[in-house]
């Protein structure tokens, strides 16, 4: 076994002799090479980052990890977030490891069925707010406030030193970081951790230069790209339904710094990528990761020169988390047949190429 996250980053994590180290096996996620669709894109040289693989099945564990880690430091006696759905599982994993108590606030109806299953069977203490993610977040900042528990939404600074690890593992894989780094964008933590994990490797020499930050909010939940926060978000997207970021600043800050971009993915685009992801890369995703390579693909057809140029796409988590997407809009239809050995293999033989 080797090192667990926080001791793998230690240097670089505001951790003290006293911080427990604690590790449900975050991290280390595959930077897998794209065979299909870096063609489409006229891109040489694409990888998708699965942090898919994560204990929880999402990014979010980077961050919490950390964040758990300074809580139980502090002596918290419990934790509190909103959610979209992931950091809702993540919080409730590592409250569940760490014996401590978890509550979460998700909006009503919003969150998909996967995500619901990790918070019941990890044991937190779910509350459904007639209201939305942006909602849920304001409740929580003025009850933590208030009560005994730890914030971890993103505006826990610990949360972003956990999730800006994933820099830190493409640079160290690829050997320098890639010249774009694809993300999608909701309460835009993620982005805003990523630049800070590649500008701290460049500045420490690990890295010779930064990447271009490329992120992408869904049409009808994209404040950052319209100016102004959108009070009613609307996306297939779950995780990205955001209309208030609380980390706006942040991702402004990447964008600029950079010489990147925040651009729009619509829906149709979202899903398309979902499909061309799963069938063409093997790379089952939940919608809102997708918006990462929609994006690449926008820009490829809006000329973004690409050849000759390495691009990293963040798929921040799995398909496994919303499966009533993929019957959705699945493509091959199910066929029905009796358990009876000659129908099926004329059926079979009926597809044989
Ligand atoms: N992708 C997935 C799968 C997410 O769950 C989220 C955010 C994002 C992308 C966007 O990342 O918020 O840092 O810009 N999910 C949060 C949640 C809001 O509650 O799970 P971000």
């Amino acid at each position: 076994m080797g090192l667990c996250l926080l001791e793998r980053y230690r240097h670089l994590l505001p951790l003290t002799d006293k911080t427990p180290v604690i590790t449900l096996g975050e991290g280390q996620t595959p930077l897998v090479r794209s065979r299909h669709i870096g063609a489409r894109a006229g891109c040489s040289e694409l990888y998708f980052k699965l942090e898919g693989c994560n204990p929880t099945g999402s990014f979010k564990d980077r961050g919490m990890v950390m964040a758990i880690a300074k809580a139980l430091e502090e002596g918290s006696q419990g934790i509190m977030c909103a959610s979209t759905g992931n950091t809702s599982a993540s919080a409730a994993a590592y409250g569940a490891y760490c014996g401590i108590q978890t509550i979460v606030v998700i909006p009503e109806g919003d969150v998909a069925k996967g995500k619901m299953a990790q918070a019941i069977a990890y044991g937190a203490h779910i509350v459904a707010i007639d209201g939305n993610f942006d909602q849920a977040l304001s409740l929580v900042r003025s009850l933590t406030d208030k009560l005994p528990f730890t914030l971890v939404n993103s505006v826990n600074r610990y949360r972003l030193e956990g999730q800006k690890t994933a820099a830190f593992e493409i640079v160290d894989e690829l050997g320098e970081p890639p010249d774009y780094l694809c993300i999608p964008v909701g309460n835009a933590g993620n982005i805003t951790a990523y630049w800070k994990g590649f500008t701290e490797y460049k500045a420490k020499g690990l890295a010779s230069f930064t990447p271009r930050m490329m992120g992408f909010q869904a049409e009808g939940a994209s404040p950052i790209v319209k100016g102004h926060p959108i009070s009613s978000p609307k996306t297939v997207a779950s995780a990205i339904r955001i209309g208030n970021p609380a980390s706006w600043k942040g991702a402004l800050t990447a964008r600029d710094e950079s010489g990147g971009a925040i651009e729009i993915v619509t829906d149709d685009e979202i899903i398309n990528a979902y499909r061309l992801l799963a069938r063409e890369e093997g790379i089952f995703c939940e919608p809102a990761s997708a918006a990462s390579v929609a994006g690449l693909l926008k820009l490829a057809a809006k000329n973004l020169p690409l050849q000759d140029k390495r691009t990293v796409c963040v798929i921040t988590g799995t398909g496994l988390k919303d499966p009533e997407m993929a019957s959705q809009f699945a493509e091959t239809p199910i066929k029905h047949l009796p358990a009876d050995l000659k129908t099926l293999e004329e059926h079979l033989r009926s597809l044989a190429r």
